[in-house]
């Protein structure tokens, strides 16, 4: 039997904490239209940028907070702040220490841990994860590109009791209920919110996600290499494939981050960091966060089950 979410959720979705995209104000109108939103903060995560995102939720609007392994080891403070806020869920994502997990419980706060492989559910499952979001590598963003998500979920299914979330190339409804029929609670999904009327997403990088075919995107870690961030070597992000994803392809020399810091000015799509899974190629047009959770659910716009 499938696990029931221990979320009080209309609809079992939920948007993964994109860093630099999914603050406060897209996190509010996904959890305001059924699903649990999560703000993310990444590779450039800190206490004054959460500072500012919080206040973006309305009150009453319940909230997840996603983090990254070594932004919060860097950031002291980050951690204590992201649990003061009382999240209904948290995520640390991308590190091998589990001890958050039980700070989180001390709080009331249930735990979301992102996995890329059997040996990660089981650690996961060990550590008294409530959600396991299980993260393929068809996924946008970081992650170990260890496992396809499907195959994923299979094994999940036979290591674990505990509700798993499907994380990679999520963008449909059919999607959505091709992971719940193959056992999954819900859905974590990143990409097809990226683009969503209420992300810090730039102009150019909404239209770089609008314009791109599934075909192109590329496993890289060079945007990290030149903009000098602590990620672990053997995680890569998934982007947009782009002039600097070819002209660094075989490693970073220094001109790569004054290419970077330019491209980031200028935003041009060309040259910066488009996170982005193998879904991209599913999203056609700016929509609201509302009307894409509704897409996903497979509801009419309206709410109304099709
Ligand atoms: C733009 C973008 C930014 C992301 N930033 C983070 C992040 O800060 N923390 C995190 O745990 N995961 C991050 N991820 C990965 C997601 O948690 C998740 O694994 C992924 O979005 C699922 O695949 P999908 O994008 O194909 O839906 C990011 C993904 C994208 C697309």
């Amino acid at each position: 039997m499938v696990a029931a979410l221990p979320l009080d959720i209309r609809v079992p979705i939920l948007n993964a904490p994109m860093g630099g995209i999914a603050g406060g104000a897209l996190a509010a109108a996904v959890s305001q239209a059924g699903g649990l939103g999560m703000i993310g903060m990444g590779s450039s995560g800190s206490v004054a940028s959460l500072q500012r995102q919080l206040p973006l939720v309305p009150a009453g609007v319940r909230v997840g907070i996603g983090l990254v392994d070594w932004v919060v080891r860097k950031e002291p403070g980050l951690l204590d702040l992201a649990l003061d806020a009382e999240p209904v869920v948290l995520s640390v994502s991308f590190g091998d220490d589990v001890d958050w997990i039980s700070r989180a419980h001390d709080r009331g706060v249930f735990a979301a841990a992102q996995v890329f492989d059997a040996a990660g559910v089981e650690r996961a499952d060990a550590a008294g994860a409530d959600l396991i979001v299980v993260r393929g590598r068809e996924a946008g963003g970081h992650g170990r590109p260890l496992a396809d998500r499907d195959a994923l979920l299979d094994a999940a299914a036979d290591l674990t009791s505990r509700p798993g979330l499907a994380a990679g190339a999520i963008a449909t409804a059919a999607d959505v209920r091709r992971a719940m029929d193959r056992g999954a609670s819900g859905v974590w999904v990143g990409t097809a919110f990226a683009a969503c009327r209420e992300s810090l997403a730039s102009p150019g990088t909404r239209r770089a996600l609008i314009e791109a075919r599934p075909e192109d995107t590329i496993l890289t870690s060079a945007f990290d290499q030149a903009a000098g961030y602590g990620w672990p070597a053997d995680i890569p992000e998934r982007v947009l494939d782009n002039d600097f994803t070819r002209r660094w392809a075989d490693g970073v020399e220094g001109a790569a981050a004054e290419q970077l810091a330019a491209a980031n000015a200028a935003d041009d799509p060309r040259g910066m960091s488009i996170n982005a899974g193998l879904g991209v190629g599913e999203l056609r047009e700016e929509r609201t966060a509302a009307e894409v959770l509704a897409a996903l659910a497979g509801e009419s716009v309206t709410g109304h089950a099709s």
